[in-house]
């Protein structure tokens, strides 16, 4: 369906040659100043800032910025309904690397801390940043949407094995050499990309990779689905935007609600369309609509999902716990002064909307720096493994 104005994720013009912006940079430091005394007066700041500027065309964040920075993009995101702990962002400094293969073991280091370091299952949000992108200059980046995802396969007989979203991306890892088992749950490569080295294909490790086998509290049948899900979403395509500096490639990640995969990911019809398979096993009548087979399922699936990981030891959160903490945040911010930019499609969970309390209510969506952004190119490399329309 075609929505005349409507894109499917956020996105700001960004000019690839332009020189930081000034005045955005004066507002995110006044920003960062304000809310952080200890950081001193921010005038002699501003007075190196625009002179780095004019003569470079950029300024260098120094590690406190950058850290805030990030907080702040965290607190601005629109779709995020865990925003409640936005402060305890773990923030990388990774601005140093350079190499794909520096690159790559940063993020291996990403994931292993994200997974809860020397205590697995303790998850954590973290964001590693990498250079920013210089005015002009090509820059590294990853392919991927996430760090950890699923292969998608076309079987035979024409039905999909693994997670469909990812068809076309898997063909093109296929094109760079790389071949999956062709199972379910096959853990897709990572494309990091350099100026120098072009395209790289890197296997994550083992240890890299922390993942839950989903079983039932009460259905026994349910472990032999085979289903399983990784423990860490960790959104690696988005363009951290701060004060006027482009940071092209900022993983970050937080911990899962688990409707994200119940509900959605193991639910849609375009995924793993799971949710005629568990009705057949509940044995459900699925001859009508109004049996609420579908809705039944469902709730058996995400309680599934929800069991499993506290089974495991691996954080999540439920969506009446998240939307309980969404209003919490709304609360402090508000005492705070601050207005909480929200999306209410994506803030309201996608299973049971009205039995939460963000539901009954209305959010403004505001576009407030700094911020992540989805660029069109960067979402086309994830979608089809190639910036060529095919
Ligand atoms: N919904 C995405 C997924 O299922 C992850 C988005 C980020 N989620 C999060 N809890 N931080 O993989």
């Amino acid at each position: 369906m075609i929505v005349p104005g409507y894109r499917d994720h956020p996105t700001e013009a960004w000019d690839r040659d332009a020189p930081a912006d000034p005045a955005e940079a004066e507002d995110f430091l006044r920003l960062c100043y304000l809310e952080n005394p200890r950081l001193g007066p921010v005038e002699p700041r501003l007075a190196i800032v625009r002179a780095q500027i004019a003569a470079t065309g950029t300024y260098v964040h120094t590690t406190e910025e950058l850290g805030y920075g990030a907080k702040l993009a965290w607190r601005n995101a629109n779709r995020c309904i865990g925003r409640l702990y936005w402060r305890s962002l773990v923030v990388l400094d990774r601005r140093r690397a350079r190499t794909a293969d520096e690159i790559f073991s940063l993020l291996v280091h990403h994931l292993q801390i994200a997974s809860g370091g020397e205590r697995p299952g303790a998850i954590r949000p973290v964001i590693s940043v990498f250079p920013p992108a210089r005015p002009g200059r090509p820059y590294a980046r990853v392919w991927n949407d996430q760090l950890i995802r699923y292969a998608g396969y076309r079987g035979a007989d024409g039905r999909p094995v693994g997670d469909p979203r990812q068809i076309a991306f898997t063909a093109a890892m296929r094109g760079f050499g790389w071949r999956g088992k062709g199972e379910a749950f096959d853990v897709l490569p990572l494309v990091v990309e350099t100026p120098a080295e072009g395209p790289r294909l890197y296997e994550l490790p083992e240890r890299a990779i922390l993942e839950v086998p989903l079983g039932h509290p009460e259905y026994a049948w349910f472990a032999e689905l085979g289903l399983r899900w990784h423990a860490v979403p960790a959104i690696a395509n988005m363009r951290l935007s701060v004060g006027g500096v482009h940071y092209p490639l900022a993983p970050f990640n937080g911990w899962y609600m688990g409707t994200e995969i119940g509900a959605r990911n193991l639910a849609d019809a375009d995924r793993y369309d799971m949710l005629p398979v568990v009705a057949a096993r509940m044995g459900l009548d699925t001859s009508r609509e109004s049996t609420l087979w579908r809705d039944r399922a469902l709730v058996e699936l995400n309680r599934a999902v929800l069991w499993s990981f506290e089974r495991a030891g691996v954080k999540m959160t439920d969506h009446h716990t998240e939307s309980a903490r969404f209003l919490t945040h709304l609360a402090n911010e508000e005492k705070a002064g601050r207005p909480v930019p929200a999306d209410w499609t994506w803030i309201v969970p996608p299973m049971s909307g009205a039995l939460t309390p963000v539901f009954h209510r209305y959010y403004a969506e505001l576009d407030l720096r700094p911020a992540f952004y989805l660029d069109d190119e960067a979402a086309a490399l994830a979608r089809d493994g190639t910036t060529r329309t095919r």
